[in-house]
């Protein structure tokens, strides 16, 4: 049986830390599908079918779909047929909201577990939101986002 996986987030935008993510987990899995939150209650910078296409653009694995979702979680993955979701860890930092958030994803979601991958040091520092900021202020983003979302940001930011 084909092993598939969920790796849901904001990713507004995607970032070299989402990448890294993507490439490791896509090489373990036989298949892995980004699942984009649609929560307009996060005002995001990028509207889905940017976000969408963005991702599609830096993707290189030919195993990864792209997709959205509303309302729950575990709703998705159940009626998708996910039993493993897949989240990055970048510090300490994170463990306590991504713990609490596993333990309800199975809490409502009995067969599902979720497993991290601990990110690469080189992007543990990075966040999408941190990127925006940057970018606002007209800061060097070379290094955090590949060059199509670079441009993109900065058309958005202008
Ligand atoms: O990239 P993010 O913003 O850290 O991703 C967070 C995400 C999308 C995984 C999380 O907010 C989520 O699962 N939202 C859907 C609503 C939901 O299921 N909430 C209950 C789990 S705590």
């Amino acid at each position: 049986m084909s092993k598939k996986a969920l790796y849901p987030g904001s990713f507004d935008p995607i970032t070299y830390g989402h990448l890294d993510i993507i490439k490791r987990a896509s090489e373990i899995f036989d298949e892995l599908t980004i699942a984009i939150v649609d929560n307009p209650d996060k005002s995001p910078l990028f509207s889905i079918e940017e976000r969408k296409e963005l991702i599609m653009n830096v993707i290189k694995a030919d195993n990864v779909r792209i997709d959205s979702f509303k309302g729950l979680l575990v709703q998705y993955a159940t009626d998708n047929a996910f039993q493993t979701i897949i989240r990055g860890l970048r510090a300490v930092s994170d463990f306590d909201y991504e713990f609490q958030m596993s333990l309800t994803n199975r809490q409502l979601g009995k067969n599902i577990d979720t497993i991290f991958f601990m990110t690469d040091e080189k992007y543990s520092y990075l966040s999408s939101s941190i990127v925006k900021q940057v970018c606002r202020y007209g800061g060097d983003i070379s290094s955090f986002v590949p060059e199509e979302v670079s441009l993109s940001l900065k058309e958005k930011l202008k």
